[in-house]
């Protein structure tokens, strides 16, 4: 039988692991396990280390505070040293702090302060006589690096205090985290792919490598941000609670996060945590949880710190939402159009709450980027949108044994020809009668935003195409009830309901019946479009190229995708077929535009929408924009009738501002549409 191996082998062994964990993340910002993995491992040998203390070592990565600092830096020793936080991923383990804490407050309950953990990196930023003076990361906790030069790029950390600030002390400490906005992330990483380079997985490790470049304009390209969350005088905190020190922070001209709650018992702890992590998608930057702080600065120093982090604080995480697993296939999807997309098939894993086993990949061109292979582990993420990406291969995982992905010849569905035309991504299946395609073709005319048959999901789709009762969406028209009850799982109820629903269908609007032919290039808004300057699908259908390139929105692409559509003998039998079948291919109304019932009453006016409107959704605002006549432009110009701003607003108000633009909120749009 083979031996166990012993515990200091196996302690040996995860330490090196750590280390090598460690010196990916923090010396070439390049992880390859999430942070949730990290702490899984650091767990992992903890546990080991206590049934075995006589072997943990000083520099075991459990005796550590935080990361090593790095070269090419002066080192600069801490006054207070900064503390890591302990974590918690449960209510019940939030509980178990209120507990610890109230038992060391000898009875009382305390208040906590909640607010949100920001995921950059911390900073320490010091003021002599109300001037900035120095900025250091955090480092290993007691020494960090000097990069004064460096933070001084950061336009949210104040070159000075508010006049108030020599009142309270002559050297002030603040602390906060820095941290790179969703969209700056996005900017760079787009930028780091045109240069060729890898992509940062996400950006926290974008905000450390910016802070740690040597070249402080560089610094200031990436457009780091802070938010204050701490603030000292010397070793001393200078106020009586965590709340007042905040609010002092912000009235010295800090930016300190709106988004933070004095609570009064940890059930209202558990409310912001929930309501936090409802609108975390919603925020522009990335949190990874709460931190919930004893708000008594008194209470604070009786409970102390264990080695790691004090007592008095604690994190409370939300879901992890990066993992690794690994790509056991790729395999192809055929969408409507025959555009053939690779989708990996993954080890299932726990991702933000979701079991995850499939993420699409795109393309070809995707894999090569990744340089994905089959059988290779990979790192992947589940972000504000539901569906989970990968975001690079864990190459020093590679057995070799590990299989190139090849686009097949013939489409996995049908075996007809696969095709790539020049300069574009996607393959495609070019076969006519491809059963995928045909499927994907009728779930579209039945979607919601088309003609909004219900009852024609995929099982239904999938066999009338197979069972060849129906060949396109016009044959839908004549279906009777014995064809449909002939079928799986379909009683005589469910049939009728289908046939009520497919005769409804014949009354909706025209851009719903234009939008649900499939023609490529033509989403929602272009059917909306087309349906108010043609009034009929025959007009539509005799439409030049020119005389579509001319109206506005509508450029060359589209305009000969559109005329290709009509031209094809098939397509123009369709629609034949479907006047005769008595669906409604002339507009109801001219005025009318795709999507809601509209009015004119912003006919030919051009709006922005920037920052976070507190009762609508950027999509809902553009479509009410549009569903009265109006434009969404994504910039701002002289040209431009209306912004209208929401929270964080961002450089486009700055613009308005500049150009004399009509600035309005919510409330003044909402008042305008009526
Ligand atoms: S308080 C001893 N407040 O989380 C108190 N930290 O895991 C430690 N962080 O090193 C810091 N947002 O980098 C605090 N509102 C916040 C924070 C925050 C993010 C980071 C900070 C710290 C890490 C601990």
């Amino acid at each position: 039988m083979p031996k166990r191996p012993s515990n200091e082998k196996a302690i040996n062994e995860l330490r090196e692991e750590i280390r090598r964990h460690e010196d990916l993340y923090y010396l070439h910002e390049n992880p390859e396990i999430s942070d949730r993995e990290y702490d899984e491992l650091i767990e992992k040998l903890r546990a080991r280390e206590e049934q075995s203390p006589q072997l943990i070592t000083p520099d075991s990565p459990t005796q550590r505070v935080g990361g090593r600092p790095a070269e090419g830096f002066p080192e600069f020793a801490h006054r207070r040293p900064m503390l890591s936080l302990d974590n918690s991923y449960s209510i019940e383990e939030l509980r178990a702090f209120d507990e610890r804490c109230r038992k060391l407050a000898e009875g009382t309950a305390p208040d906590y302060v909640a607010e949100l953990k920001i995921d950059g990196l911390s900073l320490s930023i010091h003021y002599e006589d109300g001037l900035f003076v120095r900025g250091v990361t955090r480092g290993d906790g007691s020494r960090g690096e000097d990069v004064t030069a460096n933070v001084r790029t950061i336009r949210s950390v104040p070159l000075r205090l508010r006049s108030g600030a020599a009142k309270v002390a002559r050297e002030i400490e603040v602390r906060g985290e820095a941290y790179l906005s969703r969209k700056v992330f996005e900017r760079i990483n787009a930028e780091r792919e045109e240069d060729g380079e890898s992509r940062f997985a996400n950006p926290r490790n974008a905000a450390s490598g910016a802070i740690r470049q040597l070249d402080p304009a560089m610094v200031a390209k990436r457009r780091l941000e802070m938010f204050a969350y701490d603030a000292l005088a010397g070793e001393r905190k200078p106020f009586a609670t965590q709340w007042e020190a905040l609010d002092w922070m912000e009235s010295e001209g800090c930016r300190v996060n709106p988004n933070r709650r004095l609570c009064k018992s940890i059930d209202e702890v558990i409310e912001f945590c929930n309501a936090m992590e409802l609108k975390r998608d919603k925020l522009g930057y990335e949190i990874d949880g709460v931190v919930v702080k004893v708000n008594s600065t008194a209470l604070q120093d009786e409970f102390g710190a264990t080695g790691k982090a004090p007592r008095w604080a604690i994190a409370y995480k939300y879901a992890a939402r990066q993992a690794t697993t690994q790509v056991l296939d790729v395999i192809l999807q055929v969408g409507r159009t025959g555009a053939l997309t690779p989708v990996a098939v993954l080890a299932p894993v726990q991702l933000g709450g979701v079991t995850v086993s499939r993420s699409t990949l795109h393309n070809e061109d995707e894999i090569e980027r990744l340089g994905l292979r089959i059988g290779d582990w990979v790192l992947i993420e589940r972000g504000g949108d539901v569906i989970p990406k990968v975001l690079k291969v864990v190459e020093s995982k590679r057995t070799g044994r590990e299989k190139k992905f090849q686009m097949p010849e013939r489409c996995p569905e049908c075996k007809g020809r696969v095709s790539r035309p020049e300069g574009e991504v996607l393959s495609r299946c070019v076969a006519a009668d491809c059963p995928a395609q045909l499927i994907g073709r009728l779930l579209l005319f039945g979607s919601r935003r088309a003609m909004r048959i219900e009852g024609l999901g995929d099982a239904l789709a999938e066999q009338l195409i197979a069972k060849k009762i129906v060949r396109d969406v016009a044959d839908l028209y004549s279906l009777k009830l014995d064809n449909l009850t002939a079928l799986e799982r379909m009683a005589e109820k469910s049939a009728s309901n289908v046939l009520a629903q497919i005769e409804a269908s014949k009354a909706r609007d025209l851009w719903h019946l234009i939008y649900g032919l499939g023609i490529r290039h033509v989403g929602e808004r272009t059917a909306g479009i087309l349906a108010r300057h043609f009034g009929s699908l025959e007009r539509l259908g005799r439409a030049t190229v020119a005389e579509l390139d001319d109206i506005h929105e509508i450029g060359l692409t589209m305009a000969q995708s559109i005329r290709d559509w009509f031209d094809d003998p098939g397509n123009a039998r369709l629609c034949r077929r479907l006047r005769e079948a008595g669906v409604r291919t002339e507009s109801e109304k001219q005025t009318r535009s795709g999507g809601t019932e509209g009015n004119e009453r912003f006919a030919g006016k051009q709006f922005v929408l920037t920052g976070t409107l507190p009762g609508m959704s950027r999509d809902e605002a553009r479509a009410l924009v549009e569903a009265s006549g109006g434009r969404v432009t994504s910039s701002v110009s002289k040209k431009t009738d209306f912004v209208v701003a929401g929270a964080e607003p961002g450089s486009k108000l700055d613009k308005a501002q500049q150009l004399g633009v009509a600035v309005i909120d919510e409330a003044e749009f909402k008042k305008m549409l009526g």
